[in-house]
């Protein structure tokens, strides 16, 4: 056997036997939530993390008999540190749960260690199609890009956008929102007259948007992950593109509403599409949102809050079914098929793919009580991923 061969095999028995010794465990409930508490995609961390501590202040920590631990750790965002941290939760800590995934790599990077030690892996923020492919037991509380950018591609022609411009993050869930904006923008007569990507790392967005001026589209379709929509609002305005004639639109990551009361007025008008907004009118929101801005300074949850929050509920109700009982096969079951109502609106975990199904709602950016708030008006319900309907 070559070396690396059987440094594989070995993870792999020792994996296997932190999964089985998981089942003899005491009374404890571990959930090892890995986050990006640091570095670019930071503010995911600092939301995820408050909307969880959240749920268990509000939720107790005495499930079904057990008592939870929350173990959260800081992968910075680099998948290597992800997968690193998620060995050691299993082998180290016999956690019973995975959870968090800022993005994309992490959650890929993560999979086959939650196959291996069969144990569910709870992503709460990453939205590629793909991840929930990845492993059979990764179950999914955020969204995926295809579910959030047809809804848009559907409005955009019938309100006057008929050329668009693409400008998305250079890595999965970007391929997927450029992608699947632009055969539904073909399929409604729309035309995409380019393509832009930009890098994940570090991206200087000023030199591909000169060129999206130069061609002057009607529309500039963006989607860049949480964190990062200010800058490309900022250098948009900058460049006057909407004094040109230019609209902006995109995902809701764009207008995240961690950032968006701080991009000013010209932020005003700008329509996105999304599963979640700190404006839904629903009671429960309501009640999220003021518990969770009570809890953190007045800091507003975004969709990121939202996904951590709904992640605690599907792990605590998977909990409550199995008292802990049956291992992570027996989680994984009862977290299939749940139903709520969450802070964004109804949703449910399809049994079957195991992601999540949910309202899309279009919104435009409106000011109201003195913030900046994405304004639903419009709801697709009960989409499906429609990366796997094919
Ligand atoms: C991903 C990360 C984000 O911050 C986001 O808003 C959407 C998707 C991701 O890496 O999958």
């Amino acid at each position: 056997m070559q070396k690396r061969q059987f440094l594989n095999a070995t993870a792999l028995a020792v994996l296997a036997l932190a999964g089985g010794q998981v089942m003899a465990q005491s009374n404890t409930f571990k959930i090892g939530l890995i986050l990006p508490m640091t570095g670019q995609q930071a503010t995911t961390g600092r939301q995820i993390e408050a909307a969880a501590k959240l749920y268990m202040a509000q939720n107790g920590d005495m499930i079904g008999g057990k008592k939870v631990e929350l173990i959260i750790k800081d992968d910075t965002s680099i998948p290597d540190v992800t997968k690193r941290l998620a060995q050691e939760l299993v082998v180290n800590d016999k956690v019973n749960v995975l959870a968090g995934m800022g993005i994309t790599p992490s959650a890929l990077a993560t999979a086959a260690i939650a196959t291996q030690s069969k144990t569910p892996l709870v992503v709460m923020a990453a939205a590629t199609s793909s991840i929930t492919e990845a492993s059979p037991y990764v179950v999914r509380t955020s969204f995926t890009l295809p579910q959030a950018s047809v809804a848009l591609a559907d409005w955009a022609p019938k309100n006057g956008i008929k050329k668009v411009v693409t400008l998305v993050s250079d890595y999965g869930p970007g391929i997927d929102a450029e992608k699947f904006f632009k055969e539904r923008m073909l399929f409604n007569g729309g035309q995409i007259t380019e393509s832009l990507r930009v890098p994940l790392r570090n991206p200087d967005f000023a030199p591909f948007l000169q060129k999206v001026r130069d061609l002057k589209p009607d529309a500039l379709f963006v989607f860049v992950p949480s964190g990062a929509g200010a800058a490309v609002m900022k250098q948009f305005l900058e460049r006057g593109m909407d004094k040109a004639g230019i609209k902006l639109i995109g995902t809701g990551d764009v207008t995240d509403d961690d950032q968006l009361n701080d991009m000013g007025d010209g932020a005003l008008g700008v329509v996105t599409s999304h599963h979640y907004s700190a404006a839904h009118p629903s009671p429960l929101n309501k009640k999220f949102v003021d518990a969770f801005q009570k809890a953190n300074k007045g800091l507003r949850p975004n969709f990121m809050a939202v996904g951590g929050y709904d992640g605690m509920r599907v792990i605590y109700e998977a909990l409550k079914v199995t008292k802990g009982n049956g291992g992570g096969d027996a989680l994984l079951a009862a977290m299939k098929g749940q139903i709520f109502e969450s802070p964004r609106g109804p949703m449910f975990i399809d049994a079957q793919t195991r992601d999540v199904v949910q309202n899309i709602y279009l919104r435009k950016v409106e000011r109201k009580d003195g913030q900046l708030y994405n304004i639903e008006f419009d709801v697709i319900k009960d989409v499906k991923d429609p990366g796997k309907a094919r």
